[in-house]
């Protein structure tokens, strides 16, 4: 297979964003923050990438001011003045080295147990109290925690611009809490949040319109999302490209800039009849 690289190589702009070439680095947990704040070594962990020249660097997942957001030990926060004092330390560094930044805003829904940093005795929250199907952890969100965890995206996306990030990606993918209210399997709701794709698609929506209604306009918005869940390689949110096209509308027009489609496989086709994978698809029918 021939391949032309010339593209990676190419600048790349969205509003006020400016990237030196399209070579983007995943969000990838690091589990090297203890007390849940990035400190000097991920102040040069995020800087040499920038110095070796990656365009647009994402944060590991950073999770908002939610009692229930983290599922791991050691990951950092995205609230408290420690926390976002060490973020500005990174994003100072990436800068300094000619690279763009996003930190990649993460809540962990029912992968998170009992036991776990910062307050042990804190559940898992999600939208049925399920891990995936069959299998119950943690407690099923009120309406209530629903506000409250869409007012803590929307804070910490407002930190990240007076930080000086250079825009926020959400995390909707990996049968995380947001994935958990996207996939049927671990959504159980009879209230307007579950049900219809409409309706799972509706936390998520409020979600990234708090977000934009903080940031303005002019601040690029990402959404990370996946077909596939840690529960289970094999799930699907989506089965046609017009089921893809139902499900992308309403998150573009509440405010989405740029789709991260996480594949596994980004070799493989997604639907039958096209050599298009998820990213090909969502680019085909977004923009
Ligand atoms: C050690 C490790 C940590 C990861 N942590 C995250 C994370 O914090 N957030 C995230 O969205 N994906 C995370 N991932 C998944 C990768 O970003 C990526 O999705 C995966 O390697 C497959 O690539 P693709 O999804 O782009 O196809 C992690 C992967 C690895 C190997």
């Amino acid at each position: 297979m021939s391949m032309n690289l010339g593209p990676l190589f190419q600048p790349f702009e969205l509003h006020n964003l400016k990237l030196r070439n399209r070579v983007a680095m995943a969000p990838m947990t690091r589990n090297f923050s203890p007390g849940n704040v990035p400190n000097e070594d991920v102040v040069s962990y995020y800087r040499r990438r920038a110095e070796n020249g990656v365009g647009l660097l994402i944060t590991e997942g950073t999770t908002v001011n939610h009692a229930g957001a983290n599922g791991y030990p050691n990951v950092p926060a995205f609230h408290g003045d420690a926390a976002l004092s060490g973020w500005k330390d990174v994003v100072d560094a990436v800068h300094e080295a000619g690279g763009a930044i996003f930190p990649q805003l993460w809540h962990v829904g029912a992968v998170r147990q009992e036991g776990v940093e910062p307050v042990p005795s804190v559940p898992g929250f999600s939208p049925s109290g399920l891990f995936a199907p069959g299998k119950p952890n943690g407690k099923a969100m009120t309406k209530d925690d629903i506000d409250d965890v869409i007012t803590a995206f929307a804070d910490a996306a407002q930190d990240a611009k007076a930080l000086g990030f250079d825009g926020v990606e959400i995390h909707g993918a990996h049968g995380y809490l947001l994935d958990q209210f996207l996939w049927e399997g671990t959504n159980q709701r009879d209230d307007e949040y579950g049900g219809s794709m409409e309706n799972r698609l509706r936390f998520v929506v409020e979600i990234v319109e708090a977000v934009r209604h903080r940031v303005g306009p002019e601040y690029p918005i990402m959404l990370r999302f996946s077909q596939w869940k840690q529960q289970d390689y094999e799930a699907r949110l989506v089965n046609s490209p017009e089921e893809l096209d139902a499900f992308l509308q309403p998150l573009v027009e509440a405010g989405v800039d740029i789709f991260h489609a996480s594949t596994r496989r980004f070799w493989e086709p997604e639907f039958e009849g096209s050599d298009l994978n998820l990213a090909g698809w969502t680019q085909k029918l977004t923009g």
